[in-house]
Formats: C-alpha cells, structure tokens, sequence
C-alpha cells in the first residue's frame, strides 16, 4: 500500500511538475504562493536588454549582468538625479553603460577587502587608480559603505536618490549587512530608494527572509509578503554559470570542493519613508 502510493506521487509529479513544484515550495514557505518579489528570469532579462544591445550576449555572470540591466532600467524610468553604487569591483558588465552617462550625478564606492578572485593589494590599487581615469564622471571614494563615522565630510547623508549595488550583499556577515544597509538609509533622501541585486541558493527561503526582516529593521519599507514567499517555477529562473562558481568562486576551497548548488539572484527594492 505504501509502494503503491509513493509509485502515485511519482507519476502525479512527472504528469505536472510545475504545479507540483509550486505545491512544496508552497508547503516551504508554509503558505500561499503569492508574492510581491522580484526573483530574475531568463525572459526578464532578455526583455531588459532591449535597450541595451551590447549586454545581449553569452556571459560567464548572467545574475551581475541582468542586476545592472534592472538598474539601468529603473534608471531611465525614474530618472533619479543623485546615484550611489557601493562595492562597484575593479570592472563590472553595466560599467560601460552606467558610468559614461551624463544625465545623473553618480558616486560609487569599494576597497579592497582581500577577496581571492581579485588581486593583490598592489594590483588592485592600480586597477582601482585606472578605473578612477577611465571614467572622469563618476565621483569616486574608496572605502567601504557601513561606517558613517568614517565616511563624515566625505560621503553626504541625505542626499542620493537611489543607492544600488550588484552582487555584493550575499557576501555579507549579517551584521554587517545591517551595518552596511543603515549606511545606506543615512545618505538618502527621504523617499529614495535602495535597488539592490542579492544572490542566494534557490529556494532558500530562510535566508530570503532573514534578510528582508534585517532590511525593515534599518527603516526601509520592502513591500514583499514575506509570508507568502515562493521561487519561481526553475525553467525560466536566471541562474549563475555553474562553471565559474566551481572555478572561480568557491577556489579557495581547493581539490575537495563541491557545488553548493545553482544560484539565482533577488532584487532588494526597498524605499526610505519620505517621513523619515
Ligand atoms: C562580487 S563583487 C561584485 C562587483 C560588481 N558589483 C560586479 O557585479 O561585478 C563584490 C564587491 O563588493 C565589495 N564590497 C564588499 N563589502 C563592501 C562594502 N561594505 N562597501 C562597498 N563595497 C563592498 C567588494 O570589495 C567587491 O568589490
């Protein structure tokens, strides 16, 4: 009888898996499966790149790149006059796109915190100084966001209309994140915006709501159902290179490492209440 009916689950499952996937990531999250949030889809991100052609392309970072192809698109919808980008790296897919234009004030921030992938401190600093040459209009500052004491007369409190950043929170300890995040709250105008792309394992919602809960505690308003989370059906979810996770993210594991699993990315789109 038991054999009998786990031979009925199987084939209900093959007979309609998206319905079946949609039913366990509803009994996930222990609710229904409506939800307000963002997760990136391969049709999404082929949509996004109409306006921008040169990141129609085969990539080895399709979460970074679909990040900055929603930042851009926000950008031109919005148009915000004052934009900050904290932890920008030594080159990023959007760079070319976002850091040449002439219609908004842009700030961006980052310093070497030692990640592996990178470079030394030597060569990071020379890759830094000839990033800070290549793009004239963009006002630099290396140091890291999440330390207004540090970043007094340096970076203005209340001021941007939108702080954005790709594939940075992920790396965050959470106190840190929630250090990095009231930073981010300070030096916007009340009624900004945080537009951010956070990649995470799919289907990890514990993570997922860890963090929304961290992002309303510094202040922002996130409208998402957190009770009603659920990942989109995996056929059209936007998911890293499987490769370049292995061989690039995860070397310093050595010989022995072992996939994690495949990551899509959220966006973070919270807003500073205009009261604040
Ligand atoms: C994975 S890289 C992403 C780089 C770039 N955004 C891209 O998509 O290619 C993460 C970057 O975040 C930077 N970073 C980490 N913590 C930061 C912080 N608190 N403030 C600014 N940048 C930070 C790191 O130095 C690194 O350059």
């Amino acid at each position: 009888m038991k054999n009998e009916l786990k031979r009925i689950a199987q084939v209900a499952w093959k007979r309609n898996p998206k319905e079946n996937w949609e039913r366990a990531t509803r009994k996930l999250s222990g609710q229904s499966t409506r939800s307000d949030l963002r997760v990136a889809t391969v049709d999404e991100w082929w949509q996004l790149g109409r306006a921008y052609p040169l990141m129609r392309r085969g990539s080895h970072t399709p979460l970074k790149d679909y990040g900055y192809l929603a930042i851009l698109n926000y950008i031109d919808s919005a148009h915000p006059k004052r934009v900050f980008e904290f932890g920008h790296g030594l080159w990023h897919s959007g760079m070319d796109s976002l850091y040449t234009r002439t219609d908004i004030e842009l700030w961006s921030c980052d310093d070497n915190v030692g990640v592996e992938y990178y470079a030394d401190r030597q060569e990071w600093q020379t890759k830094y100084d000839a990033l800070k040459a290549k793009y004239p209009n963009v006002h630099f500052v290396q140091m890291l966001l999440g330390d207004p004491e540090k970043a007094r007369g340096i970076i203005p409190n209340n001021y941007f209309d939108l702080v954005i950043s790709v594939s940075v929170l992920e790396e965050l300890q959470p106190k840190v994140f929630e250090q990095v995040l009231r930073h981010a709250y300070q030096i916007l105008l009340p009624g900004g915006k945080l537009l951010c792309s956070m990649d995470l394992v799919i289907g990890d919602i514990d993570t997922l709501k860890a963090r929304i809960s961290s992002v309303r505690q510094c202040g922002f308003e996130w409208k998402v159902d957190e009770t009603a989370l659920k990942f989109i059906w995996w056929d059209n979810v936007l998911m890293e290179d499987q490769f370049m996770i292995m061989v690039g993210y995860q070397r310093q594991e050595g010989e022995t490492r072992h996939f994690r699993g495949n990551y899509t990315t959220v966006m973070i789109e919270a807003v500073k209440p205009r009261a604040a």
